[in-house]
């Protein structure tokens, strides 16, 4: 099977979200569209599988012209597609998601149930989509979610499967078993389209890769013969540096010492157990480590977000042991969080709200018992300047920056105010190559201003950019300290406990 995309334009009001766009994929190969966000991906296969209608173009399959006037229409023609946000209902088994939309809810009887448990179990044999069909959803981890979404599409009889941005969700060691699971989608013969604007992906996945940038294709490049470098450039438009410089300094005082520090987590297990630290003025600490090994829980404790049950934090030799979040932000603390829309900002609140969602009671920003809307919005426009949130103006909703501008806007506010510590904990995730540059950038200018960074990644390629130290935490315990140019293997043995 073919399928292609002949010419299609797309616009929402003045923003041309897709110009004259053609593309094809066939069955057993994998297509990889990069770009970045804001490119023009997601409305393109929006209109693919039928939820927008172009304004412009044809899509063809097995070169007869179709017109698709819903997701319906789509997926009978054998096109489905995994959303960016899932579409399951937690409460529902898994078998139970997958028929559902298929037929109505009243139909969800025995019968159909046991005819479905069965088939799912098929789909998922067939294609190594590991999943149990009787537990709940809700239940299940994020990587297990979206084998769910895979087989509802299967279960549909899909021939091509498009993935929008598949592994934005995903821990590295996800990721890998998700590549398995698009390989074996393919060798079966399925077509698939895989998008991302993460450039290590395409160039490990696809046959074949797509470039878009501002709704247009910018350019069609074989995987094997292209390099980091060249994709970021097309998809960026101008030469991006992706070898972050650090210069060597020596570090200063001892900024942050953690003594035998132990925090339990929300499943009242042992999340982080004696972790000992010291970081220093001037010096970036990478904190290493496969998601779920108690990272999460010690940066709570230390930016007062959890409670820690036993074990001591100092700060510039004062002892901070549970303090109150809003103490340890006024003492210069700052963090970066992980998870940008639950933390880090209130979504259907504007820039200016944001910008000032930690301070608001500040003598600078509060004017008798309310306000200060002047001092807030010209805050919010330095910083939108300063640290290159691009908007329409400081009165925009969050929810309307792409990720990587909501990530500058949280760097920014945090990043403005008086600092001495910085907390960074997945600074670059679900950003484009420019914001991460641009990222990157301003951690190793505070830190070259004299201020200690700690830094918080799964992405051990940034920890290694980044770190004049790294620390590698395995099951709640510190279990390497190296120097940042340690073999980047021996780093990796160490994520999976190993230490030599
Ligand atoms: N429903 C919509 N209404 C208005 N503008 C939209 C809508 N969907 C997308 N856009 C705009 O179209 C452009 C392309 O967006 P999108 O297709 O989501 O990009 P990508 O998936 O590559 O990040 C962006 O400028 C975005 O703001
Ligand atoms: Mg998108």
């Amino acid at each position: 099977m073919k399928i292609e995309l002949k010419e299609i334009s797309k616009s929402f009001g003045p923003v041309a979200a897709n110009t004259k766009i053609n593309l094809s994929v066939s069955s057993g190969e994998t297509l990889g569209l990069l770009g970045e966000n804001g490119a023009g991906k997601t409305t393109l296969m929006n209109i693919l599988t039928g939820l927008y209608k172009p304004d412009s173009g044809q899509v063809l399959i097995k070169g007869q012209q179709k017109e698709f006037s819903n997701p319906r229409d789509a997926i009978k023609n054998g096109i489905g597609m995994v959303h960016q946000h899932f579409m399951l209902v937690p409460v529902f088994s898994v078998s139970e998601n997958v028929i559902l939309g298929n037929e109505p809810i009243t139909a969800l009887n025995r019968i159909n149930l046991k005819e479905a448990r069965e088939k799912v179990l098929n789909i998922s044999s067939k294609y190594n989509l590991d999943v149990d069909p009787d537990e709940l959803v809700e239940r299940l981890p994020v990587g297990v979610q979206q084998r769910v979404e895979i087989i509802k599409i299967l279960f549909r009889n899909a021939e091509l499967l498009i993935f929008d941005e598949p592994t934005a969700v995903l821990t590295p060691q996800e990721v890998s078993d998700f590549f398995r699971i698009v390989n074996s989608l393919k060798n079966s013969g399925k077509a698939i389209i895989f998008i991302t604007h993460k450039l290590h992906e395409v160039i490990q996945i696809c046959d074949r890769i797509n470039v878009l940038r501002r709704g247009e294709v910018v350019g069609e490049v074989n995987p094997k013969k292209t390099s980091n470098s060249e994709l970021a450039e097309l998809m960026v438009g101008r030469s991006v540096n992706l070898n972050t410089k650090r210069k060597k300094i020596d570090p200063g005082d001892v900024l942050l010492k953690v003594k035998n520090l132990q925090v339990i987590s929300d499943k009242k297990e042992k999340a982080v157990s004696n972790v000992n630290l010291k970081l220093h003025e001037k010096e970036i600490l990478g904190i290493a480590g496969v998601q779920g090994n108690g990272q999460t829980e010690f940066i709570e404790a230390l930016t007062g977000l959890r409670k820690i049950s036993s074990g001591e934090i100092f700060y510039f030799d004062r002892n901070c042991t549970n303090f109150t979040p809003r103490k340890i932000h006024q003492m210069g603390i700052k963090h970066i969080p992980e998870d940008r829309q639950k933390q880090g900002l209130i979504n259907e609140f504007s820039i200016t709200e944001n910008i000032v969602l930690n301070t608001y009671y500040e003598a600078d920003f509060s004017k008798n018992i309310s306000l200060n809307w002047n001092n807030a919005r010209s805050e919010a426009t330095r910083v939108m300047k300063k640290f290159d949130v691009r908007a329409n103006s400081e009165s925009s909703p969050a929810n309307n920056l792409s990720g990587g501008n909501q990530q500058k806007l949280v760097i920014g506010r945090e990043m403005s105010r008086k600092i001495n510590l910085l907390i960074a904990s997945q600074p670059t995730r679900g950003v484009d190559v420019g914001s991460i540059e641009y990222i990157h950038g301003q951690i190793i200018a505070a830190r070259n201003a004299g201020i200690g960074v700690l830094l918080n990644s799964t992405e051990l390629e940034e920890i290694i950019a980044l770190s004049d130290r790294i620390v590698v935490f395995f099951e709640g315990k510190i279990v390497a300290e190296l120097p940042s140019n340690t073999d980047p293997k021996i780093i990796g043995l160490a994520m999976a406990g190993v230490v030599t």
